[in-house]
């Protein structure tokens, strides 16, 4: 399906919703005051959040990673050559333990085949105390009533089975906020979360 959509994407009327999305994630990083220096984009599309993510900063080693090599293609092309790009699912992430001190993710979460794997993944990959922050539009569980994650109803801001799931991988939320969007998308909900992981750095 992204293979189909990854020429017209960039003109799609979505795209100031997700800039404000991708904003917003670099705003809640730059807020807390360290700058992460090893950044994976999980379903990073046409590498817009990539390319916004090199100039804020400088500084850090930069990867995508989706499975549709049509939106990698056009990434390829937006983002520096400091940024790597690999065809990937966030359920195989084929990366060591501990790489990263940030993953994001922006409106791809809804389309993970595995949330519950993936989320495992992310903290697998993530060094202990690093982030995951993502974008996503969770009030549509009324409207997805029997979609994952919506149909086990919402815990706070988010739907209840994905707090339960990140929890059980040791991504411990820390800050939950809505945004609003643009057009049809009314609102939108920013999460920070903090992996809750002890095990010990890579060497
Ligand atoms: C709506 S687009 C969002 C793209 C980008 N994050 C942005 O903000 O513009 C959703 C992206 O998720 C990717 N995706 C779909 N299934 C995925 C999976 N299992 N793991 C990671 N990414 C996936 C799609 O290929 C697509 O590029």
């Amino acid at each position: 399906m992204f293979d189909r959509w990854a020429p017209g994407y960039d003109n799609s009327a979505l795209q100031p919703t997700f800039s404000r999305a991708h904003r917003a994630v670099l705003d809640s990083v730059n807020r807390l005051g360290i700058p992460p220096r090893r950044i994976l984009d999980l379903g990073c599309g046409t590498g817009r959040l990539l390319a916004e993510a090199a100039r804020t900063f400088p500084e850090a080693d930069l990867l995508g990673v989706d499975p549709s090599a049509g939106m990698l293609s056009i990434a390829a092309g937006r983002t520096p050559t400091r940024c790597r790009l690999v065809q990937a699912g966030a359920e195989h992430l084929p990366f060591p333990d501990a790489a990263f001190d940030l993953v994001t993710a922006t409106y791809s979460l809804r389309h993970w085949h595995s949330p519950e794997v993936a989320l495992h993944q992310i903290a697998r990959v993530l060094t202990p105390q690093g982030l995951f922050v993502f974008v996503d539009v969770f009030p549509e569980h009324r409207r997805r009533a029997r979609a994952w994650p919506y149909r086990f109803g919402i815990d706070g801001p988010l739907p209840a089975v994905l707090a339960q799931t990140l929890r059980s991988a040791r991504l411990r939320p820390t800050e939950v906020t809505t945004i609003s969007g643009c057009g049809a998308v009314t609102d939108m909900t920013v999460a920070i979360a903090v992996n809750g992981s002890t095990r010990a750095h890579r060497a």
